[in-house]
């Protein structure tokens, strides 16, 4: 007798629909698995043999072959156990035929025949809904994030002998109540522990109004790290949509271990280490990398120049597209990569360039700078110098806060929100130059001192867009609908060239 079961397979962020095809004959005893499974597919038979018996079923002692198809689809990982051990059921009449109709089944088995969570459970039940069917049975601790889709009942189960239950008719379990989150942490970084710096933090909260690039130079113990990672605090919160964004990713990469929707913006710091396909994504079953992984949030990489080259250029498409394309013989996969970046480095490698107690040669100095990627500092909207703070910055109490920064990023969010609705973007950092020639208006003084700083030679055409972008986001900072002098000027300001000196031309 033939079964077939619905189920899907991971294809980069989304999902594909799968047919398990189960066809149970006589003859001597075998089970074999065919349709391009990895070795997770391949290995499911023997998980599956032991979950049903251990479940209390009968394996049946026939030729049993399962096709997963389409064929010409890579199968990854264990989440067709259970499509498998329902379809060996309605072959063998341990269930009716009809009762794999109305559900698709996405699991894992123990060998006991528990349930087990599988990696992407919100991109299948997004996929299960797009197919148009009515149900999905998922583990228990998946069952929040699959029920995040509207329009999708979803069974939240832990054993073999539930779902067959849920196939026989039996009305599915409620859904678990939420499990309870983090407690709202107190020691989250704030802003407030940041001391003197007012420049810097200006510049980190103007960059994170517009989600402009930033990179942050200075000697050692100067709080360039820890200001860096304050950034995240002042973030408005994730909308609705970018936090199913968020969620889908970090779900199929095994990172989202709670059942709700990601509430926090991600922050990631990769160790510079790094090889390009962590940064970037790959793999022969391509995965995201750290990009991704950072999409609606900020990529932090700390101690720039340390970081391959390889790796480094890496992202120069990513930061452009806001997505990377991975190609995989005949196959392309997509992962969105809109994220903040935020790097630190010393200006050279003792990290006191510019002070008397500076012991690098002219020619070490050279060659540091030479480490930072090129092309990537020309991707830097901001390039900002930390001195060491004063003494009596350093002793002096508690700084702005992050929730009072918070709100006027929020204010000038939403003014880039509203000046963009229609485009698709947000910010204005993802200004193209068409954008920035129809939507931003300024006055005639400010255009003359950028025309003034062109023709100095101080800005390139790239550079010339970029001031006019950051000098956006200050106007909206500020509550203004135009750009004035004085925010072109700060935005000239923010780009210090001595930074990093002849490393790139603005
Ligand atoms: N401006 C500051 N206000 C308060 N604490 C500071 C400040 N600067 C440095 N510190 C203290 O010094 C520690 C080290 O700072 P941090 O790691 O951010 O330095 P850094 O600039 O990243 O140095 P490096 O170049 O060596 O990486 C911080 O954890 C903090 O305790
Ligand atoms: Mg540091």
């Amino acid at each position: 007798m033939l079964a077939h079961v619905t189920t899907f397979t991971i294809d980069g962020l989304s999902s594909r629909r799968i047919t398990v095809e189960v066809d149970l004959r006589r003859g001597l005893p075998a089970f074999t698995i065919v349709g391009r499974g990895d070795a997770a597919v391949r290995e499911s038979r023997e998980r599956v043999q032991t979950a049903l018996v251990n479940a209390g079923f009968d394996f049946p002692q026939r030729r049993i072959t399962v096709n997963l198809a389409p064929a010409h689809l890579r199968k990854v990982g264990p989440g067709f156990d259970l499509a498998t051990a329902c379809g060996v059921l309605v072959a063998s009449g341990q269930l009716p035929p009809a009762a794999l109709e109305h559900w698709a089944v996405f699991a894992e088995l123990s060998l006991g025949g528990e349930l087990r969570h599988c990696r992407g459970v919100l991109s299948v039940a997004e996929g299960a809904r797009a197919a148009g069917i009515a149900g999905l049975i998922v583990p228990r601790e998946c069952a929040r994030e699959a029920a995040l889709v509207e329009g999708l009942e979803v069974a939240g189960v832990t054993r073999l002998q539930e779902v067959a239950a849920i196939l026989r008719g039996m009305p599915r379990p409620e859904l678990p109540p939420p499990a309870a989150g983090p407690p709202p942490d107190a020691d989250d970084p704030d802003l407030g522990d940041v001391r003197g710096h007012t420049g810097p933090i200006r510049a980190v909260t103007i960059a994170a109004a517009g989600a402009h690039n930033i990179l942050l130079s200075g000697p050692p113990g100067t709080g360039k790290t820890m200001l860096a990672r304050r950034a995240i605090s002042i973030l408005p919160p994730l909308t609705r949509d970018e936090a199913i964004a968020v969620t889908r990713i970090h779900s199929i990469a095994g990172r989202h271990v709670s059942d709700e929707l990601v509430r926090q913006r991600p922050f990631r710091a990769p160790h510079h280490s790094i090889s390009p396909a962590g940064l970037v994504g790959g793999g022969s079953l391509p995965q995201p990398g750290e990009a991704t992984l950072a999409h609606h949030g900020i990529l932090f990489l700390d101690e720039l120049s340390e970081f391959s080259r390889s790796a480094l250029e890496a992202l120069r498409q990513p930061l452009e597209d806001g997505a990377v394309a991975i190609v995989r013989g005949q196959h392309t996969v997509t992962f969105p990569t809109r994220f903040q970046l935020v790097a630190s480095t010393n200006p050279c490698p003792c990290g006191m360039a510019g002070d008397d107690r500076c012991r690098c040669s002219e020619a070490d100095v050279a060659r540091h700078r030479r480490k930072l990627s090129g092309p990537l500092l020309d991707r830097m909207d901001m390039l900002v110098n930390m001195p060491r703070p004063k003494a009596e910055d350093l002793e002096r109490s508690v700084g702005t806060r992050s929730q009072e920064v918070r709100g006027a990023v929020l204010a000038a969010r939403e003014r880039q929100a509203h000046r963009l609705a229609g485009t698709g973007l947000r910010t204005n950092a993802e200004l193209t130059p068409r954008l920035v020639r129809e939507l931003v208006r300024a006055d005639g003084s400010a255009i003359a001192l950028l025309r003034n700083s062109y023709a100095q030679g101080q800005l390139s055409a790239r550079g010339h867009g970029r001031i006019l972008r950051v000098a956006r986001t200050i106007a909206d900072l500020d509550g203004c609908a135009r750009v004035r002098e004085h925010h072109v000027r700060e935005a000239l300001g923010l780009r210090e060239e001595q930074v990093l000196e002849g490393a790139v031309a603005a």
